[in-house]
């Protein structure tokens, strides 16, 4: 009898396998763990800052001694990696974004301390211009839309000073064409054999990023055109699919789909088509929903969140990307 048979009732009873926890354990096709979970962190000038973030219930924008701190912490935990993004002071954005390239900036100053204090934990950044623009995109902006080529060699000299600075992760989240194939070529050329690029190669022009735009400070920058021409519609997944292959082929090591939970079909069918690691991003409006519904009382916190990070890793995900990493790993270290 084939596996697929239905057989029926009462042969088989599907209840035989869910009446204790030990049978529930026994048979589990995923399991969450502290591997599987990367934990962004905002990094602001200053030091012992714990700015709050109202929009991102538990987040903090934090000076570089706080990040270091919580760093160990989620080292700890058992977390293999962490996302640092910047909180650039006002002063220093300008059109072309040219902070972002600056060797000392507070990005890359964050990265060497983390590294020095916690050499073990992995350290993904960014690159994409936005928390250094005046106007809040992704790429040089010329009045009218983001232009690619000369976007993409501002990023390159962007990802070289992160890896100088000791990222280990480079993650192209601009979504410009062909920048995966020159950030690689940059890297090699420069001896960073081993610097990873984890590309966000699916990534959609999202509502759900509100949040993060709030911590960063992009959002009131960005006009109402919003990321339409760069980022990808939000009706596609054929497209998905032209992006990652084009990204594998141009280096990327691991590839990203984002946002996560109202993309797990993404998620799946880009998992099916390639054979990379592939990550999702639990994003910023996704987690203010969780914390809002639970805080309204519609669900236990706790258990929605797991239930949510079960949905990813059945869907195909290697890592996810959550601002209640350090959360889960907790309660996970308690069961
Ligand atoms: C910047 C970037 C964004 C996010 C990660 N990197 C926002 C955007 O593209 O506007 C969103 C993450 C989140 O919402 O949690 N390129």
């Amino acid at each position: 009898m084939s596996s697929s048979n239905p057989g029926s009732f009462p042969a088989i009873r599907m209840r035989r396998l869910r009446t204790a926890s030990w049978r529930r354990r026994l048979v589990r096709e995923t399991v969450v763990t502290a591997d599987d979970l990367v934990q962004p962190l905002f990094v602001v000038e200053g030091s012992n800052v714990r700015d709050v973030v109202p929009s991102l219930p538990g987040m903090a924008r934090l000076s570089i001694d706080k990040a270091v701190e919580v760093a160990q912490e989620a080292y700890d935990l058992g977390i293999p990696a962490l996302a640092l993004f910047p909180v650039v002071d006002a002063t220093l954005k300008d059109d072309s974004g040219r902070e972002a390239f600056n060797p000392k900036n507070l990005l890359c100053r964050a990265v060497s301390a983390v590294k020095k204090a916690v050499p073990d934990i992995g350290l993904i950044c960014d690159v994409a211009l936005d928390p250094y623009t005046t106007h809040g995109h992704d790429g040089l902006y010329d009045g009218d839309d983001v232009v690619n080529d000369t976007t993409v060699e501002v990023l390159v000299k962007q990802a070289l000073v992160l890896a100088e600075a000791g990222c280990d992760v480079v993650a192209p989240s601009d979504m410009m064409d062909g920048r995966i194939g020159a950030i690689r070529r940059a890297l090699e050329a420069r001896g960073f054999v081993n610097t990873m690029i984890l590309s966000y190669a699916v990534k959609y022009a999202s509502a759900f990023y509100g949040p993060f735009r709030d911590a960063v400070g992009s959002r009131s920058n960005l006009g109402p055109k919003g990321k339409h021409t760069y980022q990808m519609d939000a009706a596609n997944t054929a497209e998905a699919l032209r992006e990652a292959e084009m990204d594998i082929a141009e280096g990327a090591d691991l590839l990203m789909v984002k946002p996560g939970m109202p993309y797990l079909d993404v998620l799946a069918a880009v998992k099916k088509h390639v054979n990379v690691p592939v990550l999702a991003y639990q994003v910023s409006g996704e987690y203010n929903m969780l914390l809002g519904a639970a805080a309204n009382g519609a669900f236990d916190r706790a258990a929605a969140i797991h239930e949510s990070l079960l949905a990813f890793k059945r869907a195909g995900a290697a890592a996810i990307l959550t601002y209640a990493a350090m959360d889960v790993a907790r309660a996970l270290s308690k069961r």
